[in-house]
């Protein structure tokens, strides 16, 4: 299975979708991470060699890929038009992580119209969702007007998402009270990618 994380927009979860699927994809199999961002984020995450899976970059992408199952490819803030339709046509599937902020809806429904042309397989992620507010509720109604195809679980905002890249680790192994609930999401979610 080929994943690619994308959006339109920078600091609305792709690296954390990215590193964080990826660990779970290497519970069922071999799993790759691309990072296909210039700032090389998920290789940073990285450098201390505790993350679950390998992390490469693109230019070292291509001599690997033949030995994993499952490739995630994390990318960059803003990719070109055509850089979304070569992840489009390369991948099984599109995720797009959106906060529930509105101008971050705003400029996922932008992406979604462009994928359509695309006839490519994607899916919103809603992302760093704040329990304590109701904008999470009006965000999926939002998406869910607009018809746009959601994952059925969203990521709680939690400190230990801010804080385990700086630790080298997943929120799994980041000691934290909470930490458990933003791993379960994300296994949530590669189910239902698996499903
Ligand atoms: N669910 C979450 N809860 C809290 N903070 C998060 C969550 N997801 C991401 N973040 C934080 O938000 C910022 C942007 O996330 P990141 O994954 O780097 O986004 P992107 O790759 O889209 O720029 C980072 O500081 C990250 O730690
Ligand atoms: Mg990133």
């Amino acid at each position: 299975m080929i994943i690619a994380i994308t959006a339109l927009k920078g600091g609305v979860g792709k690296t954390t979708t990215a590193v964080h699927l990826a660990a779970y994809f290497q519970t069922l199999a071999p799993t790759l991470l691309i990072d296909g961002d210039k700032n090389r984020s998920a290789l940073v995450w990285s450098k201390e060699d505790k993350l679950p899976f390998y992390v490469a970059s693109q230019a070292g992408a291509p001599g690997l890929i033949k030995k994993f199952t499952h490739i995630i490819i994390d990318t960059q803030a803003r990719p070109e038009p055509e850089e979304l339709e070569d992840l489009a046509t390369g991948s099984d599937m599109l995720i797009l992580p959106t906060t529930p902020n509105h101008l971050d809806l705003d400029t996922t429904v932008k992406a979604v119209e462009l994928l359509k042309t695309l006839n490519a397989n994607y899916k919103v992620l809603l992302t760093k969702v704040d329990s304590r507010t109701k904008n999470g509720r009006d965000a999926r109604k939002f998406l869910e007007e607009a018809q746009l195809p959601l994952f059925k679980d969203e990521i709680p905002l939690l400190v230990a998402f801010q804080r385990s890249p700086s630790r080298g680790v997943i929120v799994k192994d980041f000691p934290d009270p909470r930490a458990y609930i933003g791993w379960n999401k994300y296994k949530a979610v590669g189910k239902e990618i698996m499903s």
